[in-house]
């Protein structure tokens, strides 16, 4: 059968591309990418024929997290630029065939939101309760839960003689998913978002929405699906919305319930359980363990099966948060090509809805020869204090940098051999990898054997061969 007789929804035929906006394309010469650049490379992106974007978050945010910590869900950062720019990219995309989605982080926001301004001024104010506190004596915390970025997931504030939980940098403080009035004022911001023109949205830690502090539980929470499904009705049912939940501790008996067929709660979820093979089961994410490839097919082999007619599977090798694919399970070296266009075939071939994550389409490759002053990202540098502070030598820390760290994945996007990949006019934010040279996008978009073209012609078998969507 044909794509174009296929009544499957968009989002199932669909590939779809994401931006992390400051590696991609500056146009002021700041260093940091921006919208209009990513206006500017939408005539490439056509050219891969991809039919949306997943932005990484552009709203405003004091950057701890690049991003991932938003102090105004309503408003564009100004390093990215404006409102204005941000309602000609949803315009010109639309130009392009392509769509836009947006990312919310709604497990927790940024410490600098005026909800948590005014919710630390006193206990009674109204926004107090948006957050979770716990009262305390600020030498033992409530518990000994640990925040994902390092140290204690509770942070003392002497002035209200309480703690509030954290999950990710202390700059990012959970919000309280029990409080009804805080989901109603989310809720009626994604509906301003989507009346605006954005067709869907790939929900940060959405497996944290339940979490239940007093009991430890983070993930998985008694109370998550309920607060999803209501979400859903309330803001994803009445269009065409596709939405993406990351959940890395889905499986797929949970991936079902995410993205049942009866569209009560996601279209799908980000699994990672194919992505975390090289870690141990207990222990932290930066021990290394070879890779296991039989139990990397067997995974797929599952989800493949179980949600099969149950559920819907995302595709993908590569993140903001993960190392470059090639690097990661190819070998970068000697067939870094060949590896890029094996990983690219294997993915593309699944049911599911892919995903292309900025320089994949090229075989980008990890940072490389990063020293550790070139590392950016507020994980690596904590991870760095503390493997030192427990005595792990430098190199140990580089080497396992160099494997694992996120900004493999958010080094500048390598457009061409010119100055800084043609990526800025400037000094970029974080250090262009000096492969730029052999490997980039200008090199490769006319050259048939090439990365781009492997991409760009699966993608289009997708559009015309429903067998890539359905199995049959
Ligand atoms: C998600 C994001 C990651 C961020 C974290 C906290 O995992 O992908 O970049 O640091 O959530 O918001």
């Amino acid at each position: 059968m044909i794509v174009s007789e296929s009544r499957a929804p968009w989002w199932k035929r669909a590939v779809i591309y994401q931006i992390y906006p400051r590696s991609f394309q500056d146009s002021n010469g700041d260093g940091m990418g921006d919208i209009p650049g990513i206006i500017s490379r939408l005539d490439y992106l056509q050219m891969l024929g991809i039919d949306a974007i997943w932005l990484s978050p552009v709203f405003c945010s004091p950057q701890d997290d690049n991003g991932y910590d938003i102090s105004d869900y309503e408003d564009i950062d100004p390093i990215f630029g404006t409102m204005e720019d941000m309602d000609e990219l949803i315009r010109e995309a639309e130009k392009h065939g392509i769509r836009i989605i947006m990312d919310l982080v709604l497990n927790h926001s940024s410490d600098e939101h005026c909800w948590f301004r005014e919710a630390k001024k006193s206990r009674d104010n109204p926004y107090h309760d948006y957050y979770i506190w716990r009262d305390g004596d600020g030498l033992s915390p409530p518990n000994d839960m640990k925040a994902s970025f390092g140290g204690s997931a509770w942070e003392w504030v002497p002035e209200l003689g309480q703690y509030y939980f954290h999950q990710y940098s202390r700059k990012q403080p959970d919000l309280n998913w029990e409080n009804p009035v805080l989901r109603q004022e989310i809720y009626a911001m994604i509906n301003r978002w989507t009346e605006r023109g954005i067709s869907g949205y790939r929900l940060d830690v959405v497996d944290h929405l339940g979490k239940e502090p007093d009991r430890c539980i983070k993930v998985n929470g008694p109370k998550l699906h309920d607060y999803l499904r209501e979400m859903s009705a309330a803001c994803f049912q009445r269009s065409e919305l596709v939405t993406v939940g990351e959940a890395w501790s889905a499986d797929p008996e949970t991936a079902k319930l995410y993205s049942n067929p009866d569209g009560s709660e996601l279209s799908m979820v980000f699994q990672f359980e194919h992505m975390i093979l090289d870690q141990r089961p207990v222990g932290d994410k930066w021990d290394i363990v070879p890779q296991d490839f039989l139990a990397l097919k067997k995974i797929f082999t599952r989800w493949q099966t179980e949600l099969a007619g149950e559920g819907w599977n995302s595709l993908f090798w590569d993140n903001h948060d993960l190392p470059r694919c090639v690097s990661h399970l190819g070998n970068e070296d000697r067939y870094r090509v060949e590896s890029a266009k094996m990983l690219a075939i294997l993915l593309h071939g699944m049911q599911g809805t892919p995903y292309v994550y900025q320089g994949e389409e090229l075989g980008m490759t990890n940072a490389g020869d990063y020293t550790l002053e070139d590392y950016q990202d507020i994980e690596i540098r904590n991870m760095i204090r503390e493997k030192r502070a427990s005595g792990m030598p430098d190199e140990e820390i580089l080497r396992r940098l160099r494997i694992k760290g996120r900004d493999n994945a958010r080094t500048p996007m390598q457009w061409d051999a010119g100055v800084n990949a043609s990526f800025t006019t400037g000094e970029p934010w974080i250090r262009v990898n000096p492969n730029y040279t052999d490997i980039n996008a200008a090199d490769q978009v006319n050259r048939d054997n090439s990365v781009f073209c492997c991409y760009r012609e699966l993608i289009r078998l997708r559009k015309r061969y429903s067998i890539f969507i359905n199995g049959v």
